[in-house]
């Protein structure tokens, strides 16, 4: 089992876009997978499930709870292969009871260890800030990704993003950031241009995959699709399915 986390403290960069339609094209190949929507916002959830992000099962159990010992936070989706605890509403006022909490950053890493262990991939989709519960994802992974729009701004929530995970590597975790995404990229502009050359240079991290922005992925996503239930010859099914290649044979894993 590896897990994957999708991290950028900045918001808006595509995480959860790029984290579902990975997930989905993973599941597709027949790895058993697992999408785990550690966001309030519940976008994750909004994809792989139709009506119940706000049932009592969502990922705000397991926080509420002294100890929650179930398996039924894991959910089917309508995909082969894919499953989804999904997000809850309720998380977004939960921050500071977490907190409080005792092992309060280990309650993701506790719940895999006893209920998801028999997925080949888990990947977690992270809200944008780097709270209690991206550090939860962050403890919980064996990997993160960090998607980007090339501007400034997401660079700068990735070097925030990077001393974070030194902080967890200093409690003795076994996490490391995979590389990043280049997405919703728009060749025509200089400044996109610009900083794909810098991060393809001079970054000092891997470069899993460049995503351009695309009315298909705007379409599907509106629909609340994934890019593999549809036409699989588009450019933007090609560079998911170009990225998530490039994830599974760094992680060891084949697709
Ligand atoms: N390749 C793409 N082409 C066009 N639009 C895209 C692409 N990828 C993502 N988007 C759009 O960009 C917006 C932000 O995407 P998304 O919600 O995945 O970002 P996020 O980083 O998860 O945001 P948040 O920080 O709020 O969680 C969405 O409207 C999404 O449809
Ligand atoms: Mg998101």
């Amino acid at each position: 089992m590896k897990v994957i986390a999708f991290a950028n403290q900045k918001g808006g960069v595509a995480k959860t876009t790029t984290c579902v339609n990975i997930a989905g094209i993973f599941a597709s190949k027949g790895l058993k997978t697992l999408v785990v929507d550690s966001d309030p916002q519940c976008n994750a959830t909004s994809f792989l499930l139709r009506d119940e992000v706000n049932s009592s099962a969502t990922l705000a159990a397991l926080y509420e709870q002294k100890i929650y010992d179930s398996p039924e936070l894991i959910k089917p989706t309508r995909l082969m292969n894919l499953s989804v605890i999904p997000g809850g509403f309720k998380l977004a006022g939960m921050v500071s009871e977490v907190y409080s909490r005792i092992r309060n950053h280990e309650r993701l890493a506790m719940y895999f260890g006893k209920h998801a262990t028999n997925f080949d991939v888990i990947f977690i989709d992270c809200p944008p800030d780097i709270g209690i519960f991206t550090l939860n994802a962050f403890v919980a992974s064996n990997y993160l990704i960090v998607p980007m729009i090339p501007e400034r701004l997401s660079l700068e929530g990735y070097k925030q993003l990077q001393e974070k995970v030194e902080l967890v590597q200093g409690m003795g975790l076994d996490v490391s950031i995979l590389g990043s995404i280049i997405t919703v990229f728009q060749g025509g502009l200089a400044v996109h241009k610009e900083w794909k050359k810098q991060i393809e240079v001079g970054f000092g991290n891997e470069l899993l995959g460049i995503i351009h922005s695309a009315a298909e992925v705007k379409r599907v996503s509106e629909l609340r699709e994934l890019l593999c239930e549809g036409d699989k010859g588009n450019r933007a099914y090609k560079e998911h399915l170009a990225t998530a290649h490039r994830i599974s044979s760094l992680i060891g894993m084949a697709l």
